[in-house]
């Protein structure tokens, strides 16, 4: 998809525009011309590589920054060989960081023999200064930084690495601003990603996404209604509403809203087959919300319903505000009123002061729960966070054998449970052209679950009934029906 916005508009003898997103268009006139002499000196387009970290929010951000660098005029390409470089960091466990400046140290031998290589970082490890700091003392090749609230300024920065030398740094500490329709470049074109909250309040003490996120902000509903509207004109059928916590959307609103109200508004347009949301928070998923879903034709039949841990000790450790009780009582009223719903969750296992006994809580919820499928964390000490400073951190062979038990129940419930629609008919929507087999194709249920099946090329974007004929663990393998 290429963007068919007009730079020419965009007088670039006149100062820039002080409003959003004005001044961001004339800044993309102004990198397109410095692209087109890059390209006229390469005798190619320069080529330009972004990699993303991290979560869907991340995914959405890279896809907006694609859509800038596209339509200034760089050719966008999978290897990080490239004129430049961009990686979306993610920094809620130790672990991403440590991939960032693995896949860094690469790009510091490729630019020593491309020395026009252009390299920038963004994403919420870039909002903490002790990442700053590292990269001002050791990775002086890289030649733009900057953080999670002042990214819809893109192209101004872009424009930076064209006129001043040296290492541009630009964080922001946290940002009321939302700037809305700057260009973008969809992964799919028939689903999307739709951010409608930023930051998150809820200061979880594991949990370092709202240092680096900032405070929750919600888009105003007729944005979003918009936004929506025009991505089912260019063909989407099936929107991902996100948000660090997407039920306590619309608490800030001039006129407030709740999420299950906006999801009643998102239902209402026409040619939007299915909606997706993530993240809930139980603490705030309320009764009207699920009736919503209940009554929705168009809400997926998935609930992604982060657990963290099953033990109500750890869990106000955690101030995760819910108890162990409050949580399967939760869990239980979604089952009943959509008993068709899969429910999914997120774990972390090895919290500190997390006994044995707890770890039986979190396996016993697991149990009850049974789950389609939860992502298990090993605990990950976050700085700056309470939980890094709590004094009983555990050894990392108990977590070890804590985080294998917890695992193995999550892998044999879902298993029982994804295989519970076998020999039923469901629709799925054909996301790809399987890659591991010729002659199939891989669509998701509502329910989220996959199921490749006999097609081509052709039935991707398109919704289909599909038999689920054998369930293989976290798949099915069908059969398209009329
Ligand atoms: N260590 C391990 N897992 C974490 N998560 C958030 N912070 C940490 C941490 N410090 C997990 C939570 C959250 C998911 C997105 O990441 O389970 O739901
Ligand atoms: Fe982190 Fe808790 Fe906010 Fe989720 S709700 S982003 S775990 S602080």
């Amino acid at each position: 998809m290429t963007q068919t916005i007009d730079l020419t508009k965009y007088d670039l003898n006149f100062q820039a525009p002080t409003q959003e997103p004005e001044r961001q268009y004339y800044f993309m006139a102004k990198a397109q011309n410095y692209v087109a002499k890059l390209t006229e000196e390469l005798k190619r387009k320069p080529t330009c590589c972004v990699t993303t970290f991290g979560c869907q929010m991340n995914s959405r951000d890279s896809e907006k920054l694609v859509g800038i660098l596209e339509l200034v005029g760089y050719e966008i390409v999978d290897t990080e060989q490239a004129d430049f470089v961009i990686f979306n960091t993610c920094t809620v466990r130790d672990n991403a960081n440590q991939r960032v400046y693995g896949r860094l140290g690469a790009l510091k031998s490729y630019k020593k023999k491309h020395p026009n290589m252009k390299v920038a970082l963004c994403g919420c490890m870039m909002q903490e200064p002790t990442v700053v700091k590292k990269l001002k003392d050791s990775y002086r090749f890289v030649d733009l930084i900057f953080g999670t609230h002042n990214i819809y300024k893109f192209a101004e920065l872009l424009v930076d690495t064209f006129e001043k030398k040296g290492m541009i740094i630009d964080i922001w500490e946290d940002t009321d601003k939302i700037v809305e329709d700057l260009p973008v470049e969809r992964k799919y074109p028939f689903k999307s990603g739709i951010n409608i909250m930023f930051g998150c309040n809820n200061f979880c003490s594991y949990c370092i996404v709202p240092y680096v996120r900032g405070r929750e902000r919600s888009r105003k509903p007729e944005d979003i209604i918009r936004e929506i509207k025009n991505l089912v004109k260019e063909g989407v059928v099936e929107v991902m509403l996100l948000g660090q916590n997407v039920n306590s959307y619309g608490k800030n609103l001039e006129s407030p809203m709740t999420f299950a109200e906006l999801l009643r508004e998102v239902e209402k347009i026409e040619g939007l087959q299915r909606i997706r949301f993530m993240t809930s928070h139980p603490k705030d998923l309320s009764d009207e919300l699920i009736k919503v879903m209940k009554e929705s034709k168009k809400i997926c039949r998935h609930l992604h319903l982060p657990l963290q841990s099953g033990s109500t000790r750890v869990l106000t450790e955690m101030n995760r505000r819910y108890t162990k009780e409050q949580y399967l009582a939760l869990a239980d009223k979604i089952r009943k009123e959509i008993p068709d719903i899969s429910l999914t969750t997120d774990i972390i296992v090895g919290f500190p002061g997390e006994t044995t006994e707890d770890v039986e809580e979190t396996i016993d919820v697991i149990k009850k729960v049974r789950y389609d499928n939860a992502f298990t964390f090993i605990y990950s000490k976050r700085t700056g966070t309470p939980a890094a400073s709590m004094d009983n951190q555990i050894p990392e062979e108990v977590v070890k054998v804590n985080f294998d038990k917890v695992l193995k129940t999550v892998q044999n419930m879902a298993k029982e449970q994804v295989g519970r629609f076998q020999g039923q008919v469901m629709d799925a929507l054909v996301e790809e052209v399987n890659e591991q087999e010729a002659g199939l194709v891989t669509g998701r249920l509502s329910n989220n679950t996959i199921v490749h099946f006999p097609g081509d090329v052709n039935l991707v974007g398109k919704i289909v009934n599909v038999k689920l004929e054998e369930c293989h663990g976290f798949y099915y393998i069908g059969k398209i029906v009329e």
